[in-house]
């Protein structure tokens, strides 16, 4: 009898382990790839940049994997509501998370609620056109924005805001939300790091795009670009070279204005009916390396305030979960008995895609050797269950159905290589006649 596994999240960390199980299993193996959207990818489809087409191209790869006779995708089925934990241990010898990190961390200042302050976790969904957010969820109608952080989703949402409309026709952006960003009425960005050049979290790739940006001056401030000290890795040094350089820049009147800031944390978020203005303190590093404020204020007036400071995972009904890491405590990948996890859920919302590729080999070698030699359980698949539940899975060829659908789109619209279909009822529409 074949080992079975139930593999929950079809992104990266999802497909990485159903590839890592076909190729490390010496017996014959199954595994169901189970995904709460019709689509699958996770990040590569619904985070990655659209505008970064070659990273995009990872779905190739993916698709694959989907493509061994071994594996199945079963799109449109959610852990914790179609089917829970005592469902999937009944049906499979066992179980792979891999649901990732969907929400976005708080900041905990006042006015965090407030209209018009966004986290960047549904700013990217929106331009990215997931099914979860509404295509007219965002109105570009303020002249400036502030985005808080400064990692890479901070660059991304900043390439994204300072970029024409024009420049992402020929990317995948739903037609809709590429209306509304022609209708943006932004002319100064505001990129905020609570630490110095030395700090960012940005890699040294995505940062120089910014210096390229066609539609936009890129300018820091020389003070703000000093950095003492030296010995730092090859990246920092380079990002360090290349925030010293625009500081020596001077604007050149292009139609739009990105200021990457430093030393400075967010205090508050004004306004009463919506934001109205960003209240930042200018910070110093503590003797134990800590960010500490100088009682010295700056507020600047935005109207839109995006969030950018990292994701964090949302625990999954009946799987142990870390309130204080905010993932699923394991050993290698096991969590107990025959459950396991991989990917952000694992470790936490860090990395590039290709780190879940190791991180998901290491899970699916614990996973075999704990099942080396035990007797399989799983007989039935899983799909009688769903039947009687009512719930009838998107399979991989439906999925290629909405792919075509994209495709077709897209030309019709005279855009690019496809366009984002958005809303479940669109896709399903789309594959199911
Ligand atoms: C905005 C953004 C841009 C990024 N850009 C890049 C980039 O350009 N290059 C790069 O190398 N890395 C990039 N990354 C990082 C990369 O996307 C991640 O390393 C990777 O996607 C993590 O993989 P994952 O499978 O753990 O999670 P995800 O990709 O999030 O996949 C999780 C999957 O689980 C599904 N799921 C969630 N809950 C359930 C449930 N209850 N039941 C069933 N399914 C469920 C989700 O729908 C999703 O499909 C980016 C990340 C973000 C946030
Ligand atoms: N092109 C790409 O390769 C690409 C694109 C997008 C994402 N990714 C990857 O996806 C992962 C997630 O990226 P991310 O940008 O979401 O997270 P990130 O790299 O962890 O960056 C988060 C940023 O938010 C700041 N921050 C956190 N809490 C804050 C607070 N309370 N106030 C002010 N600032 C705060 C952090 O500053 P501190 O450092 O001071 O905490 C940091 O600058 C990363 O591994 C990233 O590399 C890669």
């Amino acid at each position: 009898m074949a080992l079975r596994v139930a593999v929950i999240g079809s992104g990266p960390a999802g497909i990485y382990t159903a590839e890592a199980l076909v190729k490390q299993s010496a017996e014959d193996v199954r595994v169901d790839v189970l995904e709460r959207l019709p689509t699958p990818y996770g990040l590569v489809r619904y985070g990655v940049a659209p505008d970064h087409t070659s990273i995009k191209s990872i779905a190739n790869y993916l698709r694959r994997v989907l493509e061994l006779p071994e594996v199945r995708f079963l799109g449109g089925v959610t852990l914790g509501t179609d089917l829970s934990v005592d469902d999937l241990l009944g049906h499979y010898d066992a179980v792979v998370y891999c649901t990732g990190a969907m929400v976005d961390r708080k900041l905990g200042i006042p006015g965090e609620d407030l209209p018009g302050s966004v986290a960047a976790t549904d700013f990217v969904n929106w331009y990215c056109g997931h099914p979860d957010v509404d295509p007219g969820r965002f109105t570009l109608d303020t002249s400036e924005i502030a985005v808080i952080g400064v990692g890479n989703v901070a660059v991304d949402v900043v390439r994204v805001l300072a970029k024409t409309a024009d420049d992402l026709r020929s990317t995948d952006v739903p037609h809709d939300v590429l209306q509304r960003l022609a209708e943006s009425e932004v002319k100064a960005i505001h990129m905020v790091g609570r630490r110095g050049p030395e700090h960012a979290k940005f890699t040294l790739k995505e940062l120089r795009e910014l210096g390229d940006l066609a539609n936009a001056d890129v300018c820091v401030r020389p003070d703000e670009a000093v950095v003492l000290g030296g010995d730092f890795p090859r990246q920092v040094q380079g990002n360090i070279k290349v925030l010293q350089s625009w500081a020596a820049r001077e604007p050149i009147g292009r139609p739009r204005r990105l200021d990457v800031r430093f030393w400075l944390r967010p205090v508050e978020i004004l306004g009463t009916e919506r934001v109205e203005g960003l209240k930042l303190e200018r910070t110093r590093l503590s003797e134990e390396g800590r960010v500490v404020g100088t009682g010295e204020f700056e507020t600047l007036p935005v109207g839109m305030v995006l969030r950018s400071v990292g994701y964090q995972s949302v625990p999954l009904p009946g799987v142990p979960f870390s309130e204080r890491t905010m993932t699923v405590p394991n050993e290698a990948g096991r969590v107990r008995d025959r459950e396991y996890v991989a990917g952000w859920l694992k470790r936490g919302p860090t990395g590039v895609i290709g780190t879940n590729k190791s991180d998901a080999a290491e899970t699916v070698r614990t996973l075999l050797a704990d099942l080396e030699g035990r007797e399989r359980g799983a007989s039935e698949p899983i799909d009688t269950l769903l039947a009687e539940r009512g719930v009838r899975p998107v399979t991989y060829e439906e999925w290629l159905a909405i792919e075509a659908a994209e495709a077709e789109l897209a030309r019709s619209l005279g855009r690019g290589e496809r366009v984002k279909l958005v809303g479940l009822e669109a896709m399903l529409r789309a594959c199911r006649v």
